[in-house]
């Protein structure tokens, strides 16, 4: 830690640069690769969907990606206080501008950790019923997951381990906990995945399922499905919420944003394909359907790994990378709400990590006992608040900063760094907020009434 002359306090930094790749790559991958992408996928008909996804990471994702690393690189503080400190020449409407953007960011935090501990949680305990510790339902997964969600005490034991866990960690810091662990969850779930992999290849089922996700048939393609493609990628990357511009405030002034950002959306990328390519395998291997929606994960798979052989080691494995990613950007999530009020008010570590974890323990007990106030939370999250926080993320990028802090990142590429720069400058200002807006717009169920489309969810 370096500590400046004028300084108070050190600030937190990350050990290695690796380090830092990790753990963004641990705030991305999520629940969001690994239970969202697949099930939304197979709902949306696979191939056409997933090229729609990989556009929308292009266009909304890398762009913002680099925007929130390098306001956090230069800003050097919480989320707030990057935006405060980077839009003071803008006077009073930088200022609005960057309290709202941090308010945004960290009420975001709190409401999406809320009911994301509880699905880690239903992982959790999934991974117990694999591991035989508790029994599981002689009337299969299904029984065994009505039974979990509708046992308020077994769903709130496993959101309250899943909060301690998190907790824990970030409370230790961000070099000796969040590095520390994401260093070791993310090689661990990328050799679980490709173990999955080998397996599903020698069982069979993988010719069909990457048929299924990169085969695309554009007449299963609808504007419903385009808008999910465009809400995904904040969601899967962790965007919209500052969890990037914290990661990226612990950074030193030299690191390559630009190529570590562009790492991170890569492997975000490729392990949600990869859990797609192991999931549907499975699917098809059993002659079943691939629109299972939500239950895909915690009903269909449970199942059918119970007919599988080596099926029940199968599912340990599968429950732990479900949890081990879950686990990592959960991290981030709460690191948000931690940086915020270390940053600006003062807070020790410890003390905002116990205080705030515990306050959205609390406001998770209701998603833990109600399905609908779970809904309430994750659409108000994802339709909303987060679409919001990046929209203003990248007018701030785009139009406020300075150029000198904008086009930092793209310096130490070189020669290539100048087109590189002019492009995204383009895209930030113009192509990014526009997308975004339209979904913004869609989700409100504007468009809808305007009569443009129809996005039904
Ligand atoms: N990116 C995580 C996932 O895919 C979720 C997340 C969203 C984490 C926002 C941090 C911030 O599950």
């Amino acid at each position: 830690m370096d500590r400046g002359p004028d300084s108070p306090k050190p600030r937190a930094r990350w050990g290695t640069r690796l380090g830092f790749v990790l753990a963004a790559s641990g705030s991305a991958v999520g629940l969001g690769n690994i239970w969202k992408f697949p099930y939304i996928t197979g709902e949306y008909g696979g191939g056409a969907f997933v090229l729609v996804y990989l556009g929308c990471i292009l266009l909304i994702g890398l762009p913002l990606m680099y925007s929130e690393l390098i306001i956090g690189r230069r800003g050097g503080k919480d989320v707030l206080g990057a935006l405060r400190a980077l839009t003071r020449h803008r006077g009073p409407g930088g200022r609005i501008l960057s309290v709202l953007t941090g308010t945004l960011a960290v009420g975001s935090g709190f409401f999406i950790l809320s009911y994301y501990s509880v699905v880690a949680g239903w992982a959790i305990h999934f991974l117990v019923v694999s591991l035989g510790i508790t029994s599981r339902s002689p009337d299969g997964a299904e029984a065994t997951f009505l039974a979990l969600v509708g046992s308020s005490a077994l769903s709130v034991l496993w959101h309250s381990v899943f909060m301690l866990l998190v907790i824990g960690v970030v409370a230790r810091g961000v070099h000796e906990g969040i590095e520390f662990l994401c260093s070791r969850l993310m090689p661990a779930l990328v050799g679980i995945l490709l173990l999955l992999l080998v397996y599903v290849g020698l069982t069979g089922g993988l010719a069909l399922s990457v048929e299924f996700l990169f085969r695309p048939d554009f007449s299963k393609l609808s504007g419903e499905a385009i808008l999910e493609a465009l809400g995904h990628a904040f969601f899967t990357l962790s965007l919209g919420m500052g969890a990037m511009v914290t990661y990226g405030s612990y950074l030193k002034r030299d690191t390559y944003v630009v190529r570590d950002g562009v790492t991170v959306a890569v492997l975000d990328t490729v392990i949600a394909l990869l859990a797609g390519m192991v999931i549907f395998s499975v699917v098809f291997a059993a002659g079943m359907e691939p629109g299972a929606g939500p239950g895909l994960v915690f009903v269909t798979l449970p199942d059918l790994f119970l007919d599988m052989p080596g099926g029940t080691l199968f599912g340990v494995a599968f429950f732990f990378l479900l949890l081990f990613a879950a686990w990592s950007s959960g991290l981030s999530l709460l690191e948000v709400v931690v940086a915020y009020f270390v940053d600006e008010h003062g807070f020790s570590r410890t003390a905002a990590s116990w205080l705030f974890g515990a306050l959205i323990w609390g406001l998770g007990l209701g998603s833990a006992v109600s399905g609908d106030f779970m809904d309430f939370f994750d659409n108000l999250t994802t339709r909303y608040m987060l679409p919001l926080g990046g929209l203003i993320i990248a007018v701030i990028a785009g139009w406020l900063l300075r150029p000198a802090d904008r086009e930092a990142g793209f310096l130490s590429l070189g020669d290539a760094g100048t087109p590189l720069a002019r492009a995204w400058t383009l895209i930030i200002r113009f192509v990014t907020p526009i997308l975004v807006l339209v979904v913004l717009l869609a989700k409100m169920g504007i468009l809808d009434r305007l009569g443009f489309l129809r996005t039904g969810g």
